[in-house]
């Protein structure tokens, strides 16, 4: 089987990763893969199932029964088809919580890898290029001030007409970067050959635009 073409791309809460992964994987042709929405589709799972996000047990039965699947890019949790009821801000608290666990990273990662096997891809996380694909193509780590980082998740739930606090917002979004950069397995940081995208300022198209450059850059090359 002749070798897939992959590019990861990282960085903390409202970055614009699933933004730009997604423009990416249009302009490229490539598979596109949320593996936070795997880690908060699990995290829903074990509050909807009544479960213990802290509690070992709890979550070694929850991993039994989590039947997750992606069709067209969508994510099914069993018939269920997630949607925004996982994209609030507590189900990300809850995301953080079990992606802690060895357990269900390991989970997460088996299913990134075996697809990414198959597809060329572009998966958007945060150990993506540290981790699940070590040897992407193309390591991307996007990053912006966590306050319009803020403003960007405010503006964005405050459209799809949520009642949103921005406060309430920022304290989520700084509390989820520090337990995502200090937890002792798959820490957020940037991989070693990774190029760091500063995004603060910047519209999604000038960003799309210096990420294709550097994808264009490597195919070329190869
Ligand atoms: O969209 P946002 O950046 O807010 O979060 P997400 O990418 O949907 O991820 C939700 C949570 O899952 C993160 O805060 C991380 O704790 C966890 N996660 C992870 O540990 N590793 C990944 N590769 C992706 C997400
Ligand atoms: O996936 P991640 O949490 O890193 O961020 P996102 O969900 O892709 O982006 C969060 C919000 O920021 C979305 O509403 C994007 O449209 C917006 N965004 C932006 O305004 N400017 C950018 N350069 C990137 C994203």
């Amino acid at each position: 089987m002749s070798k897939t073409f992959k590019v990861a791309i990282d960085g903390p809460a409202g970055s614009g990763k699933s933004t730009i992964a997604k423009e990416i994987a249009k302009i490229f042709n490539l598979y596109y893969l949320d593996s936070g929405a795997l880690y908060r589709a699990f995290g829903y799972f074990v509050k909807k199932m009544n479960f213990d996000l802290f509690n070992e047990d709890d979550i070694i039965k929850a991993l039994k029964d989590f039947d997750i699947k992606i069709i067209d890019g969508e994510y099914y949790l069993g018939d269920e088809k997630l949607g925004m009821q996982i994209r609030t801000p507590e189900i990300g608290k809850a995301a953080s919580i079990v992606a802690k666990n060895e357990k269900v990273r390991n989970k997460v990662n088996e299913i990134l890898k075996s697809l990414s096997k198959i597809h060329n891809v572009v998966i958007d996380g945060r150990d993506i290029g540290t981790v699940v694909l070590p040897d992407a193509d193309v390591k991307i780590f996007l990053t912006a001030s966590i306050e319009e980082r803020a403003r960007r998740r405010y503006k964005e739930l405050l459209e799809k007409g949520k009642n949103v606090n921005y406060e309430e917002i920022y304290k989520e979004i700084e509390k989820r970067d520090i337990a995502d950069s200090t937890r002792d397995i798959a820490p957020l940081k940037p991989a070693e050959d990774a190029i760091t995208v500063d995004t603060t300022g910047k519209d999604i198209k000038t960003v799309v635009d210096e990420i294709s450059k550097i994808i264009n850059k490597k195919i070329n090359q190869e």
